[in-house]
C-alpha cells in the first residue's frame, strides 16, 4: 500500500497545561513509525504552546479542531483558518460529528469551512459518519456519500484532504466498528473518489477511521485495504496513542 499511514489525535475539550506538556513530551520521546504521519489536535489555547514544545521536531504536526469560514470579524468565540495559517498550524478538523450534532453545524457550513481552510492552505481532516439510527436503517453509505457530496464542491485538490470516517455510534462508546463494517464504508468512499477524481488520484487520498480506536483494536483495522490510519479521541490522551501511530509496524 503506497499511501502514507495517517494518525490524528483529537483531544477534544480535554487537557490542561500540565497534561498537554506531558502528552507532547511523551510523543516526542517515543519511537514513531517513520511511515506514519502524526497530527495532534489540542484545544485552541494549547496550539501555540504545543507548537513551541515541538520546535525542531518535524515528526509531529499540529491541527485545530475546527475553524470558522469567515477570515475575521465580529464572530465572538470563533477562530478562522486565516488565523491558523498565520500561526503556521497546518491542519484543521472540519465537520466532526460533535460539531454537527451538538453545535448544529450543517453540510453547507462544513463545505464553507473546508473551502476557507483550503483557500488558506490549511489541510483538512474532513469528518463524516452515520448515526446508529441511520446504520440500523441500512443507510450508512448513503449518509456518508451525501456528506461527501456536500463537502466535495469545496475541494479542488484532494491531496490536501484526509477523509475521516467516524460512525457516530462508535465515538466515545467503546463500540468500535468491526473491520468488515469499516472496510465496507471505506471502500464505498474510495469508489466515490474514483468516480469523482479518477482512479489515480483516488488511490492517493487517505481515508482514516475514527470511533473507539485503541491500542488493542488498531492493528486489525489497519490491515484493511482501504483503512489508511485513524482519528483517535480518548486513546490520544493515553500512552497507547503511540501504539496506534505504530499500528502498521
Ligand atoms: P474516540 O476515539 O474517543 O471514540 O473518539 C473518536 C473521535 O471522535 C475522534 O475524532
Amino acid at each position: 500500500m503506497s499511501r502514507t499511514f495517517f494518525v490524528g489525535g483529537n483531544w477534544k475539550m480535554n487537557g490542561s497545561i500540565s497534561k498537554y506538556q506531558e502528552l507532547v513530551n511523551n510523543l516526542k520521546g517515543a519511537r514513531l513509525d517513520d511511515n506514519s504521519e502524526v497530527v495532534i489536535a489540542p484545544p485552541y489555547m494549547y496550539l501555540l504552546p504545543a507548537q513551541e514544545l515541538l520546535k525542531g521536531n518535524n515528526r509531529i504536526q499540529i491541527g485545530a479542531q475546527d475553524a470558522y469560514f469567515k477570515p475575521s470579524g465580529a464572530f465572538t468565540g470563533e477562530i478562522s483558518s486565516a488565523m491558523l495559517k498565520d500561526a503556521q498550524i497546518s491542519w484543521v478538523i472540519i465537520g466532526h460529528s460533535e460539531r454537527r450534532t451538538l453545535f448544529h453545524e450543517t453540510d453547507d457550513e462544513v463545505a464553507k469551512k473546508v473551502q476557507a481552510a483550503l483557500d488558506e492552505n490549511v489541510k483538512v481532516i474532513l469528518c463524516i459518519g452515520e448515526s446508529l439510527e441511520q446504520r440500523e436503517k441500512g443507510d450508512s453509505i448513503k449518509v456518508v456519500i451525501g456528506q461527501l457530496d456536500a463537502a466535495a464542491k469545496s475541494v479542488k485538490d484532494w491531496s490536501k484532504v484526509v477523509i475521516a470516517y467516524e460512525p457516530v455510534w462508535a465515538i466515545g462508546t467503546g463500540k468500535v466498528a468491526t473491520k468488515e463494517q469499516a472496510q465496507e464504508v471505506h471502500a464505498a468512499i474510495r469508489d466515490w473518489l474514483v468516480k469523482a477524481i479518477g482512479q489515480g488520484d483516488a488511490e492517493k487520498v487517505r481515508i482514516i477511521y475514527g470511533g473507539s480506536v485503541s491500542g488493542a483494536n488498531c492493528k486489525e483495522l489497519a490491515a484493511q485495504k482501504d483503512i489508511d490510519g485513524f482519528l483517535v479521541g480518548g486513546a490520544s490522551l493515553k500512552p497507547e496513542f503511540v501504539d496506534i501511530v505504530n499500528a502498521r509496524l
